[in-house]
């Protein structure tokens, strides 16, 4: 009978716990998956000329002007890699330059691009640049 108590204070915890985790997450924004952080613009700015500008503003890269929700591997007179090829079809949301910054050849193989921006705070302040551009 002295056991009831803290058996009772178990369950009553499981049923707590349970409860919580089945309450229904937060509705996701369509263009931010629910991993990525929100982006700093300002900061996105300062990293993307780090990092980014000097392939991106010449001949050796395509241009990153517009490429949010641009079509991915469109730019006219740039010779793409196979694996960015591959893509074609497909439109540079967030989470697809989320996942292309992060690993540029575990998204497309063969990609002429190396860098990957390994931080995700980073990631998500140049999205948020790129989409001002
Ligand atoms: C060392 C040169 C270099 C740097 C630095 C670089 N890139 Fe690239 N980037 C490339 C090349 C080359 C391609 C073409 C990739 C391919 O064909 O596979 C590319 C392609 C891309 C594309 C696809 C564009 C399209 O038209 O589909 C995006 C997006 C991109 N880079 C973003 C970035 C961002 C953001 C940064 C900075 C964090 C960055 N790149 C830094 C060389 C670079």
């Amino acid at each position: 009978v002295t056991r009831w108590p803290a058996f009772i204070g178990v369950f009553g915890a499981l049923v707590t716990a349970q409860a919580v985790a089945s309450q229904k997450a937060p509705a996701v924004g369509v263009q931010r998956p629910a991993a990525m952080p929100a982006g700093d613009e300002e900061a996105g700015r300062e990293a993307y000329a780090e990092d980014c500008r000097a392939c991106h503003s010449g001949a050796i890269a395509p241009t990153l002007k517009g490429v949010a929700g641009r079509a991915i591997a469109a730019v006219p007179g740039y010779t793409y890699s196979a694996g960015l090829k591959g893509k074609a079809g497909k439109k540079w949301t967030p989470a697809e330059l989320n996942a292309f910054m992060a690993d540029p050849r575990g998204y497309a193989p063969g990609s002429k691009m190396m860098l990957k921006v390994e931080d995700a705070q980073k990631r998500a302040d140049i999205i948020a640049f790129l989409q001002s551009l």
